[in-house]
């Protein structure tokens, strides 16, 4: 069973031997958002939901508790949760990685010139994006929480940690290197909390959980949604490492994008840390048999995020899903720019202070219009990532795999190998995080015997293949490049 809990919804899905999906359930989570630019959830709905979907998929699909073989966790990751170790109750709501009210805090570090000290320990560049100014954030506006924190009665997660110590009833306090790598309190060098970085953001090391392998046995079920049956918790892995190893991108150089809320795209870089000095995130994408495998990321914040907001913010369309058809069917030639920057420009820009923009209307605009340049933003946002990858590291991809809800969209496929010139591979299998995560699980309890066992259960994905001239290519994305330089300027 693998329990993907993402930012807009969580799924428990079940895989047999050949990796196939036998049962899923899926539940929304609600997002708050309590002031302009804050995102926040409610830590016990989401483990209600987490709970409420692990019954449903074993009751839909008629699987007795024992003959769950493993559990691995993927998760939204960043996500940040502190609660009391005694009660349980969280001191206050998660902090979800889009948040933006510890930007100051991210601005001090910069301004302060911890730039390059957190790079070279982290990999990371100094964002809000990250947990460490959460935390540092929650216990400077808790009353009394930091005092708490020194004395050891506080407990600090990202979610997999949130649902690893409610899975074993408080038993497990632990998380793993793809998730600590993502706090910026993690040095991916030594494997270790760096006591540095938490003496600067004056953070108390009791706070931390202990950092594991991925695919390792953290625990056992203590909870009655499993009937009293012990099941091992044997995988862990943030949600993007997870889709990673789910898509068995294990040789450097190998490249998927997942298109869920935001859209990461991650490079396998083997086993040595190499840093980017364009705005690409070094992180841990997975631990196999105390052998650490690196990757460089691009973040995009706003992907089914952007979709969404055609919905529910401007409410041009009813439905995410006919957004693709909209695009399709708008013939004009006249191109309209949005530059989806709701909570600031992740890679290579690293921009947290943009606003997004729409460019290029005239009297003509139709809102098809619209919808095809939110979806070509992602395709644009991509092209940013990948061209910085392939200058960074000198490979040249031949073709990037894809993931995610929001990679269904066809047009957005096409245009996506359109701009790029590359193949887009997308899988046959809609729920590679999920997958992931219970390769992880499984490998470590025998369920696969190795790495060979799971390329068996590979199958050929959809494949989109470039259309268009090399000169309509270049022009389009000039515009893009140009259309986010006027948005960076306007803020000025
Ligand atoms: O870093 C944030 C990421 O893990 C969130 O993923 O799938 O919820 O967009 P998702």
């Amino acid at each position: 069973m693998a329990i993907d809990e993402g930012t807009t919804s969580a799924r428990a899905i079940l895989f047999n031997h050949q990796g196939q999906e036998i049962g899923k359930a899926q539940k929304e989570i609600t997002q708050y958002f309590p002031h302009s630019g804050w995102v926040e959830q409610d830590a016990n709905e989401i483990w209600n939901t987490v709970e409420t979907i692990i019954s449903e998929v074993l009751f839909k699909s008629e699987i007795p508790p024992y003959k769950v073989r493993s559990i691995g966790i993927s998760n939204q990751r960043e996500t940040t949760v502190i609660w009391d170790k005694n009660t349980g109750k969280p001191i206050y709501n998660a902090i979800v990685w889009q948040s933006k009210q510890t930007a100051s805090i991210a601005n001090q570090l910069k301004q302060e010139g911890y730039e390059k000290l957190i790079h070279e320990k982290t990999g990371l560049l100094i964002d809000s994006y990250f947990s460490a100014t959460k935390i540092k954030w929650i216990l400077d506006h808790v009353e009394g929480s930091r005092e708490r924190a020194q004395n050891g009665e506080l407990m600090f997660g990202t979610i997999d940690t949130w649902l690893l110590w409610k899975l074993t009833n408080g038993k497990v306090h632990a998380t793993d290197y793809t998730n600590a790598s993502r706090t910026m309190l993690f040095n991916i060098n030594d494997l270790k909390w760096d006591q540095e970085i938490l003496n600067i953001l004056n953070i108390p090391q009791k706070l931390l959980p202990k950092v594991e392998d991925p695919s390792h046995i953290y625990g056992y079920t203590q909870d009655f949604t499993f009937m009293g049956v012990q099941i091992p918790i044997s995988g862990i892995a943030g949600d993007q490492q997870s889709s990673l190893f789910g898509q068995l991108a294990l040789k450097p150089g190998m490249t998927k994008n997942t298109y869920g809320t935001g859209a990461f795209i991650m490079m396998n870089l083997g086993n040595s840390v190499k840093l980017s000095k364009q705005g690409l995130l070094t992180t841990i994408a997975y631990g196999l048999n105390g052998e650490i495998t690196y990757a460089y990321e691009g973040s995009i914040f706003a992907a089914g995020a952007a979709v969404e907001w055609l919905k529910n913010g401007i409410k041009i369309i009813d439905d995410v899903s006919e957004s693709g058809k909209l695009a399709q069917e708008t013939k004009t030639s006249e191109i309209v720019y949005v530059v989806p920057a709701f909570s600031g420009l992740g890679a290579p820009y690293w921009d947290q202070n943009i606003r997004g923009s729409i460019l290029g209307l005239t009297m003509h605009t139709t809102k098809n219009q619209i919808v095809r340049a939110t979806l070509e933003s992602l395709g644009y946002q991509t092209k940013d990532v990948l061209e910085t990858m392939v200058d960074e590291t000198g490979i040249e991809l031949k073709s990037v795999v894809v993931d995610g809800g929001v990679s269904k969209n066809n047009y957005l496929m096409q245009f996506q190998s359109d701009i790029l010139n590359k193949t887009i591979e997308r899988s046959q299998i809609s729920e590679t995080t999920a997958l992931g995560a219970a390769y992880l699980a499984g490998l470590s309890v025998g369920y696969w015997k190795n790495i060979t066992e799971l390329q068996k259960n590979k199958t050929a994905g959809i494949i989109f293949n470039p259309q268009i001239s090399q000169n309509n290519r270049n022009k389009l994305y000039d515009g893009w490049k140009m259309a986010v330089k006027a948005t960076s300027e306007f803020k000025k």
